[in-house]
């Protein structure tokens, strides 16, 4: 099979009614990784984020801050900004969906639903929930000391008024042929039975704009309505690649795009968007995955338990690359988990400080100390040496179903094989043994040193600063590309061995 060449990476854009906290980096990092990865193997990759900056929610929060929306918006847009600049994220388009090509995008997107008659005017009378921006039905909601709540735990409250509807109803069918033909398109494959049955459990018409809001996208032709925030936010995807004029890069990346988030907003990109995209005649979204969630100590994290965890301290406590790395070896993206931070710190010294760090740490230093710094070229039939390129393959078959924790799962059991093959080979011993063991020594160390360069390159989407650094101290060219996995480095002269890692002092 031939596989693509492109890939369209997308994160959710993120309510700017709060900061930046654990779950909007999670999902962040994950595409990240994800871009850095085929970028690496030579793909032309398109990685897009950005802020959800209309609706009810966001200018709620802008009036208890009691600034205007847009400047509200502007200083809140700069955080997330911020936060991924600090987590290495390398995007490539960052979308505000305040901007004037998001407007453009969202009312062409609209009008062309109107013009295929998916569109009409009604009015609404049902509960709505600001902090998840959905409208639910009665039937969903349980009530508690007098209050009703969403499924999700949001209050909810009643609201009449004036409503365009979609007609989501009549893409009931068209939507369970397009995964009956398409199983695949959404992961974890839990994800597709549930999405299944609530579609089988049928699809009532959707509100789609709002009338006694004003902060958002003007209805196209009735500037007394706003468009829904969610109807607004998805469009996003098609904003970025310049919909609605017809780019290269909706010809490129539209038919390969992956959209990643958390389980909580898979209802919004498996269900509605496929049915907008339908009714306005664009294809259906290839993959989306949904990730599971944080808790805390066992606690959901929430601002009011005041247990929320922010990225940049994590990143300031850890290290950036400890938990770039740790987020996805803790669990299969897709589960929940627990963060516990003796459980995280356990982890990163032992695969990281004694298992990887170790390894170089050994490695490099006994190169420099016993053979000056030199190695031969790679012997020959060697596994080890060659096991990046051997395993390449299934390492890219992992990324394609977005199963991280099997990725690390490969790179770490070999780096437990090479620290396994450095004792065996005992270098210390051979070099005691005349010429034919220091010969030995030579190849064995010549192996592990390609066998560094090859864990460099394949762990630098998720540690780019660690590869970076390996490679220095290997003398290496610090270029990620998977090109050079395997090549044999000739007669090579090492750099200068460091500690690739702290063990983090007890505080
Ligand atoms: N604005 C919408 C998305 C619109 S996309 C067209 C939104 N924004 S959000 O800021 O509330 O959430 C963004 C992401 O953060 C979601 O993927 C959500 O699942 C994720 N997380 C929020 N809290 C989380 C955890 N505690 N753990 C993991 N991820 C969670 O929804």
């Amino acid at each position: 099979m031939k596989k693509n060449r492109a890939v369209y990476l997308t994160t959710p854009i993120y309510y700017v009614n709060d900061r930046p906290h654990l779950g909007h980096l999670y999902t962040t990092l994950a595409a990240d990784i994800l871009a850095r990865f085929y970028r690496a193997l030579g793909k032309k990759v398109f990685f897009a984020t950005g802020t959800d900056e209309h609706g009810q929610k966001v200018a709620q929060a802008a009036k208890n801050a009691d600034v205007s929306p847009q400047a509200y918006v502007d200083t809140m847009a700069q955080a997330f900004v911020e936060m991924m600049d600090q987590a290495g994220i390398a995007y490539d388009d960052f979308i505000r969906t305040t901007q004037p090509r998001h407007k453009r995008a969202a009312q062409a997107l609209w009008s062309s639903l109107q013009k295929n008659g998916h569109i009409y005017l009604s009015s609404y009378a049902g509960w709505y929930a600001v902090r998840d921006e959905a409208f639910y039905e009665e039937n969903e909601l349980r009530e508690e000391g007098g209050e009703k709540f969403a499924p999700t735990g949001a209050p909810v409250h009643w609201v009449e008024e004036p409503c365009y509807f979609f007609r989501l109803s009549a893409f009931q069918e068209p939507l369970l042929a397009y995964y009956r033909d398409h199983p695949d398109a959404i992961g974890p494959e839990s994800r597709l039975n549930e999405i299944l049955s609530f579609i089988k459990g049928g699809l009532q018409d959707l509100a789609i704009s709002r009338s006694k809001l004003t902060w958002g996208i003007p209805v196209p032709g009735d500037d007394t309505h706003v468009m829904y925030v969610w109807l607004d936010a998805l469009t996003n995807y098609l904003t970025v690649l310049g919909y609605p004029d017809k780019t290269t890069a909706m010809e490129t990346f539209w038919p390969v795009c992956t959209h990643l988030m958390g389980k909580d907003i898979l209802r919004f990109h498996a269900v509605y968007w496929p049915a907008f995209l339908m009714g306005a005649g664009i294809s259906a979204p290839p993959r989306i995955f949904a990730h599971g969630w944080w808790t805390r100590e066992g606690q959901k994290m929430s601002k009011s338990l005041g247990n929320v965890l922010v990225p940049q301290d994590l990143i300031r406590e850890y290290g950036l690359d400890p938990i770039r790395y740790g987020l996805f070896r803790n669990v299969r993206f897709g589960h929940d988990t627990d963060f516990s931070e003796q459980n995280f710190v356990s982890q990163v010294e032992r695969d990281l400080v004694n298992g990887l760090g170790n390894l170089s740490q050994r490695v490099l230093s006994f190169v420099q100390k016993n053979t000056n710094s030199q190695i031969q070229p790679l012997p020959e039939d060697q596994d080890l040496g060659e096991w990046g390129v051997t395993l390449l393959d299934e390492l890219e078959s992992c990324m394609d179903k977005q199963d991280f924790y099997g990725y690390l799962e490969h790179v770490f059991q070999a780096i437990a094989k090479a620290n396994a093959f450095m004792e065996h080979l005992a270098p210390w011993r051979l070099i005691k043994k005349g010429e034919g063991g220091r010969q030995k020594m030579e190849q064995g160390l010549s192996v592990l040193v390609h066998f560094l360069r090859d864990v460099a390159l394949l762990l630098s989407p998720f540690m780019p600063d660690m590869a970076k650094k390996l490679l220095g101290q290997m003398g290496l060219s610090q270029e990620n590309s998977f090109e050079a996995l395997g090549a044999c480095l000739g007669h090579h002269t090492i750099g200068q061995p460091l500690h690739l890692f702290s063990k983090r002092a007890p505080s």
